[in-house]
């Protein structure tokens, strides 16, 4: 199938690499070009593990290549992706704009083309987007009779730093379609995956997506209320976590307590949820709940700071990972941000490293960056974890002693072994373990 994919971001850089690999021909169309030139280079504009390789192996096999020019790209397709940005208003509520624009130019390009052609929307959109926003749009800038194009949603479901892997071998796919056209053409683009598919209408395709992002945020800010109730009972939250997650009804998964959930889809989209069903006059508790607790969790860090070393002004602190989780140089609503703002405010002097963000995080907040996680700790009063890459649960906690100042660890994602931490006499303490 020829298939355009619109927005090249996260979401239409896999999907794109990924349809093209399965043996389809795409267009990644961007209206950035220098995006567009390191596309075609072979180059990815991300880093995410093994897409730069599927994107390199498209490019030479000429199934994948990148374009600015709209018009051409979907007169040549059967099939354009929707994959542009739904960031947040002021307000939280979802912002529409790219989602219409992008209709718009699709049904700007349509109105030249023959035959039949099918849009199916992969950004993450509220429910009634697809119907009441983006058909209404292409129906009015194309001109055609409703019968010739198909309208689909097509949720995605991948998480950044395995995004390939989630796109290739999906626990299911939501084949959300308005018309038999489209149904049948996401039944063809899907038919070698052997995972569960669902069929339903463009509305519940979109709010399965809400539902299962929201649902497992507040799983996190659930275990995140509970590991706070362990840390003033004396108890260990992973051991608790264990004996949950073996109840196949919880899953043992998602149950990790810690500094918060970040990210560019979780904290956005629980929120233009809760935006969404306050306007239709629902109330939405467990959404609002959710994202207090994530709002508060990450200044708990600071909090066990304070407490060990009496005042934070002119205290040296190093930030391990800025990232917002491991293996992303994403820093979009970390929660080392949070920290690290409060720990400036308060007057520390605070050192931050990231194996891969900290390009990114100094845009945001220009704060000195070590150039390896060992200097990192050099002379350090204390020292706060708040990503857990691999690289920093691996240190050898002889050297941390040697390298602080101090022996003050605050583990924001209880991710080091604190019998180890105890036995090497650091003032450890972490965020579910009392
Ligand atoms: C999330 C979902 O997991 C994907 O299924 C979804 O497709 C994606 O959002 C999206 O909507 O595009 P992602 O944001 O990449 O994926 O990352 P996650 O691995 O889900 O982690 C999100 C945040 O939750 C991170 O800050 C992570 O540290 C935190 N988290 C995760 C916890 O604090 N505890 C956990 O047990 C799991």
């Amino acid at each position: 199938m020829n298939i355009t994919v619109m927005g090249t971001g996260y979401v239409g850089l896999v999907t794109g690499a990924t349809l093209s690999h399965a043996g389809h021909n795409v267009t990644c169309l961007d209206i950035i070009k220098s995006k567009i030139d390191e596309l075609n280079k072979g180059k990815s504009p991300i880093f995410e593990p093994g897409l730069e390789e599927l994107i390199k192996s498209g490019i030479k096999n000429k199934t994948l290549s990148g374009s600015i020019d709209t018009e051409n790209c979907i007169r040549e397709s059967d099939v354009t992706f929707i994959c542009v940005g739904t960031p947040s208003n002021k307000n939280g509520s979802i912002d529409l704009s790219y989602i219409k624009s992008a209709s718009s130019s699709i049904g700007r390009a349509l109105r030249a083309k023959e035959g039949e052609h099918t849009v199916i929307v992969k950004s993450t959109v509220v429910p009634l987007t697809t119907e009441e926003t983006v058909l209404p749009i292409l129906l009015k800038k194309c001109g055609w009779k409703r019968e010739r194009l198909g309208i689909g949603m097509n949720p995605e479901f991948l998480r950044e730093g395995c995004a390939v892997e989630d796109a290739q071998k999906p626990d299911r796919i939501v084949i959300g379609f308005a018309d038999e056209v489209a149904k049948k053409v996401m039944n063809e683009l899907y038919k070698k995956h052997q995972c569960p598919k669902l069929e339903c209408s463009p509305r519940t395709a979109e709010f399965i997506k809400y539902s299962s992002n929201s649902f497992l945020a507040t799983k996190i800010s659930f275990v995140n209320e509970m590991a706070n109730m362990c840390n003033a009972w004396g108890i260990d939250f992973k051991e608790v976590a264990d004996g949950m997650g073996l109840d196949s009804r919880i899953s043992p998964l998602f149950l990790r307590a810690g500094a918060g959930f970040g990210g560019s889809c979780f904290p956005k989209d629980v929120k233009a949820l809760a935006a969404a069903s306050k306007s239709s006059k629902i109330e939405s508790k467990m959404l609002d709940a959710s994202l207090e607790v994530n709002e508060s969790q990450p200044l708990i860090v600071v909090e066990m700071a304070r407490e060990r070393l009496g005042v934070l002004k002119g205290k040296k602190i190093t930030v391990l990972g800025l990232a917002f989780k491991p293996d992303t140089d994403d820093i979009r609503e970390s929660r080392s941000e949070v920290v690290i703002k409060k720990l400036i405010e308060e007057g520390a002097v605070v050192t931050g490293h990231d194996p891969e963000a900290m390009t990114n995080f100094k845009e945001i907040i220009d704060i000195k960056m070590a150039n390896n996680s060992k200097e990192a700790l050099d002379g350090a009063d204390c020292l706060i974890l708040m990503t857990e890459w691999k690289e920093y649960i691996d240190l050898d906690y002889k050297l941390i002693k040697q390298r602080m100042n101090g022996n003050v660890v605050i583990d924001g994602r209880r991710a080091f072994d604190y019998r180890r931490m105890e036995k090497e006499e650091f003032d450890y303490k972490a965020i579910g373990l009392g």
